[in-house]
């Protein structure tokens, strides 16, 4: 089995003085046995490699443009980000595909951009509540890794971390209960382990969408859940202490 990760994503939140806490806070922690990722904004990113640096925290981005550089203001490239030693970026996180309109295509090519430049990806997928109402997660998840699967090699794939994060368990605090999650999890691993086989050795699948450090150790119990990706309760230092000390006793 991979290690347990723990990834926080801050969103359009947080400030360096409260990188500095947080830092301070993972520094104190043994959290050998759990890898702990965060996803800081564009312009912390540089800073945050810094506090982190001597702590087992690794950072990364939010987005990035799947672009070449050139005029695109406003835009983020793989190379700058792997130019400040960035080498994980989130790719598709649903915020980006329902406000900022990303389609599946664009996902694509941010997640080969990535993988051309040494970065981890973290590609997101998850259905909203009228598709999980009308039966469809399971169908528009394994649409969104098919994607993915279509233009990425078995290699490539292999340095693709994937989370599924239900839209409507997005900053609602509703957690899809471990039952159902595991369930959308063990059929991401089927689509992928029926497309690669065994040349695409196991891929970490994490849960997003409200966990807490309440919640985090029963689905960090499911087989096919190797981590979880936090949102509101990243921002809180004591909240993901516990989460990643959860998630290091859960290995
Ligand atoms: P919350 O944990 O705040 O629900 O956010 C989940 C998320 O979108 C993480 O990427």
């Amino acid at each position: 089995m991979p290690r347990p990760l723990v990834a926080g994503n801050w969103k359009m939140n947080g400030s360096k003085s409260l990188l500095i806490e947080m830092a301070n806070a993972l520094r104190k922690e043994q959290l050998e046995a759990c890898d702990t990722w965060l996803l800081v904004p564009a312009v912390f990113v540089e800073f945050a490699i810094q506090q982190f640096d001597t702590t087992a925290v690794k950072v990364g981005a939010q987005n990035l443009s799947g672009q070449a550089p050139g005029a695109l203001t406003g835009e983020v490239s793989a190379a700058m980000l792997e130019d400040v030693d960035c080498r994980i970026s989130l790719v598709g996180h649903s915020e980006r595909r329902q406000i900022f309109g990303e389609t599946d295509d664009e996902v694509v090519t941010k997640t080969k951009a990535c993988i051309d430049h040494r970065i981890q990806p973290l590609v997101c997928v998850g259905e909203t509540l009228a598709e999980r109402q009308a039966g469809q997660a399971k169908q528009i998840v394994v649409d969104q890794i098919g994607r993915l699967m279509e233009k990425l090699t078995a290699a490539e794939m292999a340095a693709v971390v994937i989370a599924y994060e239900p839209i409507w368990a997005i900053g609602t605090g509703e957690v899809a209960s471990a039952y159902d999650a595991q369930e959308i999890h063990a059929e991401m691993r089927r689509t992928l382990s029926d497309y690669y086989g065994l040349e695409c050795p196991q891929i970490r699948l994490l849960y997003g969408g409200s966990v807490r450090a309440s919640t985090v150790k029963e689905l960090l119990a499911q087989p096919d859940i190797n981590g979880v990706l936090v949102g509101g309760a990243s921002l809180d230092k004591h909240e993901f202490v516990q989460i990643c000390n959860a998630a290091a006793i859960a290995d």
